[in-house]
């Protein structure tokens, strides 16, 4: 018995985690989830086509042009947020299926709430009362404090602490090992940098960096 099609898009280094992430959970089930039916990339380059192969991993070509003619599910695994929410909305339209994943060594606690097209890493520790929006990305070892929301397109880069009650907002980047304390909004299309602390609200569309965070 084979699981339910699905594709990643993006051959770079977030796409081939995907992977991972979805081989993870299939040596888990019982019965695989998924099958991994490739890659789709506009332009990969040669060393992630051959890390593709490497894997056994198809490549796929570009995204077809309409794909509305045949139905599959579909993982954007792509970092970046604005270039995930473009291709996010075009290949909903044509009425494919966002995947929503979780690798089985993350921990999610209670009234947990994933949007579609999310997908939890490994060593992923996740509070009870979270939620995300549609296509959030929570990397290795990043932790998601209670009662915390992460709007569409959030990047959570590894080992990233969002504390209890944070609010991030959407296409929002936190970078690397930063921190966000408790309570605190960080406004929509910002980035916080990596190992950056952030003590105040965080404003939309602002860079914020080092420890207390600060614009720069
Ligand atoms: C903050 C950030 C967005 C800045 O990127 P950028 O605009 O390309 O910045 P640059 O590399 O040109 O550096 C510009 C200045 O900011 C400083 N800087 C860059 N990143 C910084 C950080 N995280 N903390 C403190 N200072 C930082 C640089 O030292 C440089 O300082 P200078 O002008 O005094 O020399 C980026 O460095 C960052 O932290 N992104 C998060 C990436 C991440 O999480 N990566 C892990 C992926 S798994």
């Amino acid at each position: 018995m084979t699981g339910q099609p699905v594709v990643i898009v993006g051959a770079g280094g977030f796409g081939r985690e995907v992977a991972d992430v979805i081989d993870a959970i299939n040596r888990t089930a019982s019965v695989p989830a998924w099958d991994l039916l490739g890659v789709h990339d506009e332009a990969p380059s040669q060393l992630n086509l051959s890390r593709l192969e490497d894997r056994g991993i198809p490549y796929l070509g570009p995204l077809p042009g309409d794909g509305s003619d045949r139905i599959v599910s579909f993982v954007v695994g792509i970092g970046n947020p604005r270039v995930r929410e473009k291709l996010a909305d075009l290949i909903e339209g044509w009425g494919w299926e966002p995947a929503t994943l979780v690798h089985p060594a993350a921990v999610l606690g209670s009234a947990v709430r994933l949007g579609a097209g999310t997908v939890i890493c490994g060593g992923v520790q996740v509070s009870t009362n979270v939620h995300t929006g549609r296509h959030v990305h929570v990397n290795p070892n990043a932790t998601i404090g209670h009662d915390a929301r992460l709007e569409h397109f959030v990047s959570v880069n590894p080992a990233a602490t969002v504390s209890g009650e944070v609010v991030v907002g959407s296409r929002t980047l936190l970078g690397a090992n930063s921190i966000v304390l408790q309570g605190l909004t960080v406004g929509a299309d910002a980035l916080v940098g990596a190992a950056a602390c952030a003590v105040r609200e965080v404003h939309p569309r602002t860079t914020v960096v080092g420890v207390p965070a600060k614009a720069r």
